[in-house]
């Protein structure tokens, strides 16, 4: 994937899609440097070989002594829960916002060439329709989770041009596989697998025909692998796989799969959660030879006997 030799900061990479990443990149003989405050993240998720620095990304002594020799930077570092950022919105900007600038400052005069930003497609507009939408569909996000990001989008691709460094934004959609770090807010397929692995029911906020595009945590890597290696500064792309899925239709498959006994329940509909959001994500498939995995289903029942292996 990257040639050898490159040393690469990965902010946030001790959380779930950073632990993956930093393998990918340590197994492709680049030297990998962790810069994560542990928050979420955990020391044991990063091989001994990485460089790890516990420290806050906003935190510009520790981004200096994290960036020393670094070529390229991938910034994952943020608090992930849309519903977190409704009640804490001040807590969910510091971070998501501020802490991308603190990063984008500290790459001044380094030898950063190319900056990756972990977006969200929490950036977009309410969609009627489960629909695949593309980079261009308003971007009007719904939550101060999808405000930062996409604030944070902005900075990157306005100041990296200015210090000579190439930014790609992706717009990654809801990732799933090992290792997510589990809160009752983030990630549902973990959570409906460790509800039912518990004999609970599913719990299924609003209709439950809200449709969402599950990628995997290894097209998530991918898709950062990508970024660093094409020649696309200055481009956003989705990562998602086209396909849509009801919280319903997953809810269900789980339950046939784990115990059918037990049938999801329902509750009020969450503010800040998007209907539908389906990406196409042709623009990456084109400009980066982004191809993702098969679809959802065909990848629970390992999901389900790794989180079996974990009781
Ligand atoms: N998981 C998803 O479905 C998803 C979807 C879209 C976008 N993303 C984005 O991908 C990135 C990684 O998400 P993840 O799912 O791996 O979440 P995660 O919570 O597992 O990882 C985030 C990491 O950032 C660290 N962190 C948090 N605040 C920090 C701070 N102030 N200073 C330093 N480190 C800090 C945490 O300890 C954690 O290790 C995030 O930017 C997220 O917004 C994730």
């Amino acid at each position: 994937m990257i040639g050898p030799h490159k040393r690469i900061l990965v902010t946030g990479g001790a959380g779930f899609i950073g632990s993956h990443l930093t393998e990918t990149l340590r197994l492709d003989r680049c030297e990998v440097v962790v810069l994560d405050d542990l928050s979420m993240g955990r020391r044991e998720n990063l091989h001994e070989a990485v460089e790890f620095h516990q420290g806050d990304v906003r935190d510009e002594d520790a981004l200096r002594r994290a960036l020393k020799g670094v070529d390229a930077v991938i910034h994952l570092a943020a608090k992930v829960s849309v519903r977190a950022s409704t009640d804490d919105f001040i807590n969910d900007a510091s971070v998501n916002v501020l802490g991308t600038l603190s990063a984008l400052k500290a790459c001044a005069g380094t030898g950063v060439r190319k900056f990756v930003y972990a977006s969200s497609m929490a950036v977009y507009a309410d969609s009627p329709e489960p629909k695949p939408i593309n980079e261009d569909y308003a971007c009007r996000p719904i939550s101060p989770y999808g405000v930062g990001k996409l604030a944070s989008e902005n900075y990157v691709l306005d100041i990296c041009p200015r210090m000579g460094v190439a930014p790609v934004v992706l717009r990654l959609f809801n990732t799933y596989g090992q290792g997510q770090t589990f809160t009752p807010y983030v990630g549902v397929i973990t959570i409906f697998i460790r509800r039912l692995l518990n004999s609970e029911p599913p719990i299924v906020f609003g209709s439950g025909e809200q449709c969402r595009d599950y990628i995997s945590v290894d097209d998530a890597v991918t898709a950062c692998g990508l970024a660093l290696e094409s020649d696309c500064g200055g481009q956003v792309f989705n990562i998602g796989t086209g396909t849509p899925v009801s919280v319903n239709a997953l809810a269900e498959k789980l339950c046939e799969l784990i115990n059918p006994e037990i049938k999801p329940v329902h509750e009020a509909e969450r503010p800040g959660e998007l209907r539908n959001c389906i990406a196409d994500a042709g623009k990456a498939r084109r400009m980066m030879g982004y191809n993702p995995l098969g679809h959802v289903f065909d990848q629970l029942e390992d999901l389900i006997d790794y989180h079996k292996s974990l009781k």
